[in-house]
């Protein structure tokens, strides 16, 4: 059984990393930011107020989210570009501090790792999804990096991008992903540290390969 667990903020290259590693090592990619995103947009276009736990409660019971082919879907629909937004991000991180939203990804997640080999990224899969993971990493990079990296990348899509929004963005949600009770952003005691500030994308690929490459 390989379980790979990478865990760190937003914006430290995570997913290209986690991509990557699931076709060197043909195993299944699982983005659980991508489950906490699609539950952030029901929510928000239902106006559910995170305090209103019946509410959140009543919703979470009335939906499904699940991957086809690495699309992320929700009750059925295909979601993958409406939750990749500011707005989307921050309202994924609002309602994720809920034990109950937690719970929902948690019990999906757990199920995908049960039957295959997976490399699984998000906040906490190796402090509370797979604590037992065959490999786990915390991956960082400084928050202007990132903020740098972020705004490269829209400007490469030809979207309007402010840097001082994103980094200002990047700091808030840092705080609040690492700061909320239920299982905060941290690394795990027996976690890999890895700091891709001063890395290329294919260092850090590397770096994490060997990684794996020794856990087998
Ligand atoms: O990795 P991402 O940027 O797509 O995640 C979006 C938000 O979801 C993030 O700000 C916090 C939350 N999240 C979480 O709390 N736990 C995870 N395992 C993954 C994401």
């Amino acid at each position: 059984m390989l379980r790979v667990a990478i865990d760190g903020p937003g914006g430290t290259g995570k997913s290209t990393i986690a991509k990557a590693i699931a076709e060197r090592f043909e195993i299944e990619y699982i983005d659980t930011g991508a489950m906490y995103r699609a539950l952030g947009l029901k929510a928000s276009k239902l106006c559910i107020d995170p305090d209103d736990e019946a509410a959140v409660k009543a919703m979470l019971d009335d939906t499904v989210i699940d991957f086809d082919s690495g699309r992320t879907m929700l009750d059925g629909e295909d979601v993958s570009g409406l939750i990749r937004t500011n707005e989307i991000s921050m309202a994924a991180s609002n309602y994720s501090k809920l034990a109950i939203v937690r719970a929902k990804v948690d019990e999906v997640s757990r199920h995908l790792a049960a039957t295959k080999d997976v490399v699984m990224e998000g906040r906490d899969i190796g402090t509370t999804v797979i604590p037992d993971a065959e490999v786990k990493i915390f991956m960082t990079a400084s928050p202007e990096i990132r903020a740098r990296r972020r705004y490269n990348q829209l400007i490469e899509q030809g979207r309007d991008a402010d840097y001082d929004t994103i980094y200002k963005e990047i700091q808030e949600r840092d705080y609040q992903d690492s700061h909320r009770e239920v299982s905060p952003l941290r690394q795990a005691d027996d976690a890999a540290f890895l700091d891709s500030s001063d890395m290329t994308l294919e260092e850090s690929i590397d770096a994490v390969a060997e990684l794996v490459a020794a856990a087998l």
